[in-house]
This record gives C-alpha cells, sequence and structure tokens, in this order.
C-alpha cells in the first residue's frame, strides 16, 4: 500500500511517521546529518538536516546547505506557520524549509529578500513527487549545488579575466505589440539554432494565436474532437497553483528540429481564459514560480508573445530577463515602441513589488529585412539609426532578412492516407535537407544566437 501521511493522527506521528521514517532516508539523509529539536538562540527547530557533514555546527553564509523540516499537527492550518519559518530560514541563513501537517507538503526557499513558496502537495500524493523533492531539498542534490557553486567560485577567482561563466538558466521574451513583425519566426528559429549549439531549450507559447505551436508540430490534428492541447496548454499552467507544473504541460518538437526542443504549447482558448486570470492576481506570478522549479533542467527559456499588452504578455515580460524586440523597422512597427516603452516602465513596477530585478532590454532586432542591395546601402542604415536617435532604443547586431524559406519551412506537409498533415521544420534542420536560402537563413539565425548568449554571459 503506498504510504499516506495524511493518516498521521498527530503531531508526534508527522514527526516520527513522515518525517524520520520517510522523509528523511528518501532524501537521502543518514542519522548523522540530521539533528532533531535543535535548539539556536531563541530559535527552536523539529528538524536540522545537511547536506554537507558539519562539524561543528556552523550556520553562517557559506553554509546554505541545510534544510529545516517544521512538523505540525493534522489539523493545524499552515498559513500560520510561514511566518514563522520565513523567521528561521533568513535568520539561520537556511535555504529551504518544510513544513507540513502530514494532509499538505510545502517547500519554502530562503531568497534574499523573502522566502518563496517552491513546491507544494498534499500528503496523500507525496509518492509520486518524491523524485521531484528529492532534487530540490535531496541530499545529493544540495551537495551538488554545493560543489557547482564552490567550482564556479574558484573559476571565478582564478580566470578573473575570462568572461565570467554563469550558467545559470536564462529567460528570453520575444516582443512587440504589433503582429506579424517576426516574433514567432524568431522564437522558433532561434530556439532551434540554440539548441543545435548543445544548450537545453525550452520554448514557451503564451500567445492565444498558437502559431509557436503550430509551427513547432505540435498541431497534429484535423478535427476538433481530435484537439489533445486543449486540456493542458500554458493556460492551465497560470490557472493552477500546485497543479500543472512545467513537467505536467511540456511536449517534444520532434521532428521540426534536432535536437527535439521542450514546448509549452498555447491554445486558442487563451482568449477566453483571461477573463478568470486577471481575477487570479497570483496568475501573474506562477509562471515565474514554475519556472524557478526547472531552472537545472533548461539553460534558455525562450517565450513567444502575443502582439498586445494583455495578461499574457505581461506574464511573460514578468518572467523573463531579457528582451529581444523584432521588428521589420517600418513605420507602423516604429509608432508601437512607444507603447512597448510604456509598457516595460509598468512591467518593471511590477517587478520591483516582487522584489525581481528591471528586464535587460536586449534591442530591437531587425527582422525581415529585404535582402535587396539598393535597400541596404541606403534605406537600411536610416532605419537603424531612427531607433537609435528618435526612439532611443538599442539595436541588436545580428539581422534576420526576408527569406521566403522562412514560411515555406514552417509550412511543410506530409500526406497519410487522405490526410495532408502538418510537417513544419526550423530552418536550422531545413538547411541541412534543402540548400537554398535555407542555409543563408540558418546562419542568420545562428548569428544571432551567438550574440544573444554573449549577452547573457552564457558560454557559446
Ligand atoms: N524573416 C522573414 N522572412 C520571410 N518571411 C517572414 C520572416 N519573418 C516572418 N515571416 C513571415 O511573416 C509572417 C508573420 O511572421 P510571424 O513570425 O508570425 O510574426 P509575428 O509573430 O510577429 O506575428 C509569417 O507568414 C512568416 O512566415
Ligand atoms: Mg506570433
Amino acid at each position: 500500500m503506498p504510504f499516506n501521511p495524511e493518516l498521521c493522527r498527530n503531531e508526534s506521528e508527522v514527526e516520527s511517521k513522515l518525517i524520520v521514517q520517510y522523509l528523511l532516508p528518501q532524501l537521502g539523509y543518514t542519522p548523522d546529518t540530521w539533528h532533531q529539536e535543535v535548539a539556536l538562540g531563541s530559535i527552536r527547530l523539529d528538524f536540522l538536516a545537511f547536506a554537507a557533514q558539519v562539524i561543528p555546527l556552523v550556520l553562517d553564509a557559506n553554509s546554505p546547505l541545510s534544510v529545516v523540516m517544521e512538523a505540525k499537527h493534522p489539523k493545524q492550518n499552515l498559513n500560520n506557520h510561514v511566518s514563522r519559518l520565513r523567521h528561521y530560514l533568513t535568520k539561520l541563513n537556511v535555504r529551504y524549509g518544510l513544513l507540513t501537517n502530514g494532509k499538505e507538503i510545502r517547500i519554502y526557499e530562503n531568497l534574499e529578500y523573502d522566502v518563496k513558496l517552491v513546491f507544494q502537495c498534499l500528503g496523500k500524493d507525496i509518492e509520486t513527487k518524491i523524485e521531484y523533492i528529492t532534487d530540490l531539498i535531496g541530499r545529493d542534490s544540495l551537495q551538488n549545488r554545493h560543489i557547482g557553486n564552490l567550482k564556479e567560485k574558484v573559476s571565478e577567482a582564478n580566470f578573473k579575466f575570462e568572461t565570467k561563466v554563469q550558467d545559470l538558466m536564462k529567460t528570453i521574451a520575444i516582443y512587440h505589440n504589433k503582429g506579424g513583425v517576426g516574433k514567432t519566426t524568431v522564437a522558433v528559429n532561434l530556439a532551434a539554432a540554440l539548441s543545435k549549439k548543445g544548450k537545453k531549450v525550452l520554448l514557451i507559447d503564451i500567445d492565444s494565436q498558437a502559431n509557436t505551436t503550430f509551427a513547432t508540430g505540435l498541431i497534429k490534428f484535423q478535427f476538433d474532437e481530435e484537439d489533445d492541447l486543449r486540456d493542458s496548454n500554458v493556460y492551465h499552467l497560470l490557472e493552477s497553483g500546485d497543479f500543472y507544473l512545467i513537467p505536467d504541460v511540456i511536449r517534444k518538437s520532434h521532428y521540426f528540429n534536432n535536437p527535439e526542443l521542450d514546448v509549452i504549447p498555447a491554445h486558442i482558448n487563451l482568449i477566453e481564459g483571461q477573463y478568470k486570470l486577471n481575477q487570479i492576481d497570483a496568475s501573474k506570478t506562477r509562471l515565474v514560480t514554475k519556472l524557478k522549479k526547472v531552472e537545472e533542467k533548461y539553460d534558455v527559456v525562450i517565450i513567444d508573445t502575443p502582439p498586445s499588452r494583455d495578461l499574457y504578455a505581461k506574464v511573460a515580460l514578468v518572467a523573463a530577463d531579457y528582451l529581444i524586440i523584432p521588428s521589420d523597422l517600418k513605420p507602423f512597427a516604429n509608432q508601437g515602441l512607444l507603447s512597448v516603452k510604456n509598457f516595460i516602465i509598468e512591467v518593471n513596477e511590477f517587478r520591483e513589488m516582487i522584489g525581481k530585478p528591471h528586464i535587460v532590454l536586449m534591442g530591437i532586432l531587425a527582422s525581415k529585412i529585404s535582402t535587396n542591395s539598393k535597400f541596404l546601402q541606403y534605406t537600411f542604415p536610416k532605419q537603424r539609426s531612427v531607433i537609435s536617435e528618435r526612439y532611443k532604443l538599442p539595436l541588436m547586431k545580428a539581422v534576420i532578412y526576408d527569406r521566403t524559406v522562412l514560411s515555406e519551412c514552417m509550412n511543410q506537409t506530409i500526406t497519410v492516407g487522405d490526410l495532408e498533415y502538418p510537417d513544419p521544420k526550423s530552418v536550422v534542420k531545413y538547411a541541412e535537407e534543402v540548400k537554398s536560402d535555407a542555409q543563408k537563413s540558418a546562419m542568420e539565425f545562428d548569428i544571432l544566437a551567438d550574440e544573444v548568449l554573449l549577452e547573457m554571459g552564457l558560454k557559446k
């Protein structure tokens, strides 16, 4: 029979059955690496577990390795115990705190400015979640991260003259409030180019038009009733705090690119869903919270956005570290930039509220640019200077030219029986099979990928 901590009847059973007999051994903590009833000054902890053997027991800025576990009576509401846990974690410099009454299990992470809920499940579901919990606060996992941090510190100290290597997951939003400027084309092919360079990439579609979802080959159905995206897509991720975590909603892009990518699909139902999400304050930060949980799994996250200033665009810009604004540099797109600038200010205000640094604008990315030589010689340089001089915005060095092959590879199909199914390819993959402009275009995305990696301080 599966272990069910909901059957714990009192606080001491939560301590003995759930924590001592189940959780600590599952998470790899041997009896010599955890302590019960630890008194530190005025603080009394139920449990304190260490990833590394620390003798004597020191809790300073250099040992953020331990996990505090607090057990409560099954009748206690955990909400009433969060502020105390916050006090313990911040005061003692402990990275993670687990809080449970047997019915519910929560894990909080100590960020410099606050503690944040990073995991939550029902007691009865613990066995299905234990692998995830182990990744988060298991002894091996914390130890490896510690070793990783130390290596980083050592290499930083030794090689100060080299570009700083920071292999933390980075998130980029591809946004402009004007449609048709190439956002989706840039999002999917940049993702493909990064993935070809060996980066682990997650691509998120948060536009109800679902063009990225289509372009990565996830719309394999011809009829409504075969729609397998309706019940699990980015909307569900935003709608639920506890469920529809990223691993639950990702799809593999299969034939779209080699190697394949993880994609979170969108759906036309996002339009309907926006009203409900607008009523839920937390929906704006759920993507942030859920991305945090997979930061060990991906190097780069790319978010394709809708051409509007709605909730979905805001969610994307709140979650992203960086922003790329594709633009064909034509008057309509330029006029939209004033509104984009105001939107960035509004998003940054919100980010301050939740303790996140401002979004970094990588720049305007010239896209769908004509390859006509006269145009490139006379008009294009003028268009570029308008962006820096009139709009006072940075421009990226890379340029994505107007190449019909980009829509061609996105509109490939295969025929099965009487039916034709979409079989889109990234231009990066297409270039391996088809000569023509595909190779030039793939090269342009390769250059863009290098610029992006350099900007984010990631290794090429
Ligand atoms: N660089 C390009 N060269 C040629 N066609 C392009 C290019 N970028 C986009 N397109 C085409 O323009 C249309 C709109 O592009 P899309 O990427 O969907 O823009 P957005 O996401 O900004 O609405 C699509 O038909 C796409 O195939
Ligand atoms: Mg689009």
